[in-house]
């Protein structure tokens, strides 16, 4: 065992996309910020946001509007207040943006606004065409960059909080460029280090959605909940040895819309807003589809749109679809669902605040309710913007509040668990591991299947008696609990509420319109 290097900061910061961002940006002004990230800047699911980044700023439209259609998609499970916020926030957030650089779309009476499904009127901001999280990332990166006052550390892998008497004094990581570990002391601690996407075989989300910030807050005793809600987005290019790239819903906001392998549009059978609807019940007639014609994809249809429309409005979508080999302005694309989004996370009130002093959450990895059972497209971007702005202000007041209060010094130490590593295959483990969640805690859920898969998540986190010490074995390790935590709450909630479908409790019960919280060494409460 040796006592680690240290750094210390005022604010420490994890994960790079636009809740970690902005975070870092709003607290800047007031100390020193380290913002860690385990990959480089730019490896994080912001980039990958395509639809857009949604907001009451039109004249037709308002908030009211906007939590209104946020609190229908979320299916009875939303936080009133938490979304209240969102709608209320947000408009003043996309004029930051705005005055930071990102330029969005216009038209020529102002800022051009798509449609996506279950929104009641347009309200979606984009930018590049379908390029939004590429265009507000790098912005806000370089606003990180060039600020004195943030230090940004790429190829970093936070391993364990550093908690002590339920408060937060820093984090253990892993530098993968020096090979070492190393210790980054503070008093607040904020995760933003996004979704677990890579808990499933097909999945929009990038290799770095592996859950890290759940589980390792769950590890220190942070409450997390509604962990049983994964949304999968109804639409990514599903070809053979393809990864799942996503074909945004905005595609049918401008008109798109699906067919099934007859050709036949089937949407209006499932949902009286049609190709339009919330998206789960988009990805589970989907599924329904492609099970009773035994394919594994249907088909979304935009040839019947302006070819030069669609070449402009969705560069990139077309780009790619035409690298493989399919000219989206001729030509059916073969699409599928996806894990997307997770609405549970780390349990947080509307400051971000966990039940650990001085830790802190936003973005996806939190969860304050906002999203409920399932979250109403493009309000991703929104709730990692609104709330990162929450959590910096709240987090300047904190380290105001304990200023003086003297913390105990602590000797870090850390050392190998296991002296002998055993040789195990850690690919082999992962894709174990998605097959387990991908066949057996899918779109759709029994409790004999969530049984099963918990018993052999059980086994799979017995195999994990090897020595963690490379950056795989720490996120199998994360996906493991995450996926773990998913099942239980999965098991827990006997019914059906949006992106949680049980066809042994096909329907919405009243007496479970409330959450699924979990901490470690307890059971579970409401
Ligand atoms: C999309 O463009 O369809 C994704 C947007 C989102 O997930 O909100």
């Amino acid at each position: 065992l040796a006592e680690l290097k240290q750094e210390k900061a005022e604010y420490l910061v994890i994960g790079t996309g636009i809740a970690g961002l902005t975070t870092a940006i709003n607290l800047s002004d007031q100390g020193k910020v380290i913002l860690l990230g385990k990959e480089e800047l730019k490896d994080c699911n912001t980039e990958y946001a395509q639809g857009g980044i949604a907001a009451a700023i039109s004249k037709e439209d308002k908030p009211i509007l906007h939590y209104t259609d946020t609190l229908k998609a979320g299916a009875g499970l939303c936080n009133p207040k938490a979304v209240d916020i969102l709608v209320k926030e947000g408009s003043q957030r996309i004029y930051d943006l705005i005055d930071l650089g990102v330029d969005f779309d216009r038209k020529d009476d102002g800022i051009s606004l798509t449609q996506e499904g279950a929104h009641s009127c347009r309200r979606i901001l984009h930018a590049g065409g379908d390029a939004t999280g590429r265009e507000i990332r790098s912005a806000l990166a370089r606003r990180v960059i060039e600020n004195p006052n943030i230090q940004v550390k790429d190829r970093i892998f936070v391993i364990d909080l550093l908690v002590n008497n339920q408060q937060i004094y820093g984090v253990l990581a892993y530098d993968q460029k020096q090979q070492e570990y190393i210790a980054y002391l503070s008093s607040v601690v904020v995760l933003a280090t996004g979704g677990a996407g890579e808990l499933y075989q097909s999945t929009s989300n990038p290799k770095v959605a592996t859950g890290d910030g759940i589980a390792l807050a769950y590890r220190a005793g942070a409450k997390v909940m509604d962990l049983e809600f994964i949304q999968f987005h109804p639409t990514t290019l599903e070809l053979e040895g393809v990864d799942n790239f996503l074909i945004s819903e905005s595609v049918r906001g401008e008109g798109a819309v699906l067919r099934n392998h007859a050709g036949e549009r089937f949407m209006s059978k499932y949902h009286e807003l049609a190709d339009l609807a919330p998206r789960d019940i988009v990805a589970r007639a989907i599924y329904e589809e492609m099970k009773e014609a035994e394919t594994d994809y249907v088909y979304l249809d935009l040839s019947h749109l302006n070819s030069e429309f669609i070449i402009k409005r969705f560069p990139t979508i077309y780009q790619t679809c035409l690298d493989y080999g399919i000219d989206i302005s001729e030509e059916y694309i073969p699409v599928a669902p996806a894990a997307h989004y997770l609405m549970g996370g780390i349990l947080t009130n509307t400051d971000g605040e966990t039940n650990i002093e001085g830790l802190f959450a936003c973005g996806e990895t939190a969860s304050i309710g906002i999203h409920g059972a399932n979250r109403l497209a493009s309000n991703s971007l929104l709730d990692g913007l609104v709330y990162a702005k929450r959590v910096a202000d709240r987090a300047i007041d904190y380290i105001r509040d304990i200023e003086g209060e003297k913390l105990e010094e602590l000797t870090i130490i850390y050392g190998d668990q296991c002296s002998e590593a055993i040789n195990i295959d850690i690919d082999k483990l992962r894709k174990k591991l998605k097959d387990i969640m991908s066949d057996q805690v899918g779109i759709i859920r029994t409790e004999g299947e969530l049984r099963v898969a918990l018993a052999e998540l059980e086994a799979l986190l017995n195999c994990l008696n090897f020595d963690l010490s490379d950056v795989s074995g720490f996120e199998l390790q994360n996906l493991i609990t995450v996926a773990y935590l998913t099942v239980k709450a999965a098991l827990v909630r006997e019914e059906s509420r949006g992106a949680h479908y049980r066809s042994d409790f096909p329907e919405s019960r009243v007496e479970w319109k409330k959450h699924t919280i979990l901490q470690k060494d307890n059971q579970w409460e409401e």
